[in-house]
């Protein structure tokens, strides 16, 4: 059982799918959770659940081990600037999940030698279906494994160099609209050859989770499976190399590449 009290700065989104998250996986109580926003009436449905909700970030931070961080990069600076000194190294450990700012920026606001981490979910966390990547400063090897841990009740948690956060970003959060884009133009396909949209959508998703679990728990490589389901001269292959003549695999590609070189300028 989590021991701690857990504040969520930033009550948004990604702030709210932490705490349902966190609720529902039965990690922490309504009671060890503490969210944070300004326009705190938007957080009735967690206050109704028992969480604590509250426009007052300093009692929150003050009350709390681990503080995860969900505001928006242009405001975090600013705020955490005005609270670090509600910050308690030596009792408590920060999570950003916060883009683009790194470890150092933090560093550098937050009382000396305090463990911060940084996460990368996506938002699918909601469902606790995420992946999550994550990286550390001053943290014990305690510390590592009870933010693995916390973020393995989420989804899936996996370490990764704080430079590869960018790419983490890209590839695991933008990669959310990527992954729906391909089941909605598969629905559209569907429905210009006889399903209802609604049938399509279902088709297309439960296919797309299909494909994805056997990569994920059968441990196998794509091009196995796809062996598996193009039949020589067969109506696969035909489609499947038609959509490479029309760049299916290149423009993935080079859109992925194209999000990156955003958020690096
Ligand atoms: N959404 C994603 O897929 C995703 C994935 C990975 C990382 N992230 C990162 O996660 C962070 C949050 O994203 P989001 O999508 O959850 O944004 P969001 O919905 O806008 O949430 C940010 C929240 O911060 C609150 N806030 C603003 N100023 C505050 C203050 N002074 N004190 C307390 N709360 C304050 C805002 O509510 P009020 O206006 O009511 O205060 C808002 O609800 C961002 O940094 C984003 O880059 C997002």
């Amino acid at each position: 059982m989590n021991p701690y009290n857990i504040a969520i700065l930033g009550g948004g989104n990604l702030g709210t799918a932490i705490a349902e998250g966190l609720l529902k996986s039965g990690f922490a109580t309504p009671a060890q959770i503490t969210v944070t926003r300004r326009n705190v009436e938007r957080l009735a449905l967690l206050k109704e659940a028992g969480v604590t909700v509250t426009s007052n970030n300093a009692q929150a931070i003050q009350q709390a081990e681990v503080i995860i961080v969900a505001l928006k990069p242009y405001n975090v600076k600013e705020v955490l600037e005005e609270l670090k000194s509600h910050f308690d190294a030596r009792k408590q450990l920060v999570i950003s999940v916060v883009t683009g700012v790194s470890l150092r920026e933090f560093d550098a606001i937050l009382p000396a030698g305090i463990p911060i981490f940084r996460a990368m979910p996506n938002t699918a966390i909601a469902i606790q279906e995420s992946i999550t990547c994550l990286c550390a400063q001053q943290a014990t090897n305690a510390q590592v494994n009870y933010v693995t841990d916390l973020f393995n009740q989420l989804g899936v948690s996996i370490s990764i160099d704080e430079k590869l956060m960018d790419a983490a970003t890209v590839l695991g959060a933008c990669g959310i609209a990527y992954a729906l884009r391909f089941i909605r133009a598969a629905t559209q396909g569907g429905i210009e050859i006889g399903f209802d949209a609604k049938t399509a959508s279902l088709i297309a998703a439960q296919t797309v989770k299909g494909a994805a679990e056997l990569l994920l728990k059968g441990n196998r490589h794509p091009e196995e499976e796809i062996d598996k389901v193009t039949t020589p001269k067969g109506c696969t292959i035909v489609g499947l190399n038609e959509m490479e003549h029309r760049g299916f695999s290149s423009s993935l590609i080079r859109g992925i590449g194209a999000s990156y070189h955003k958020i690096g300028s």
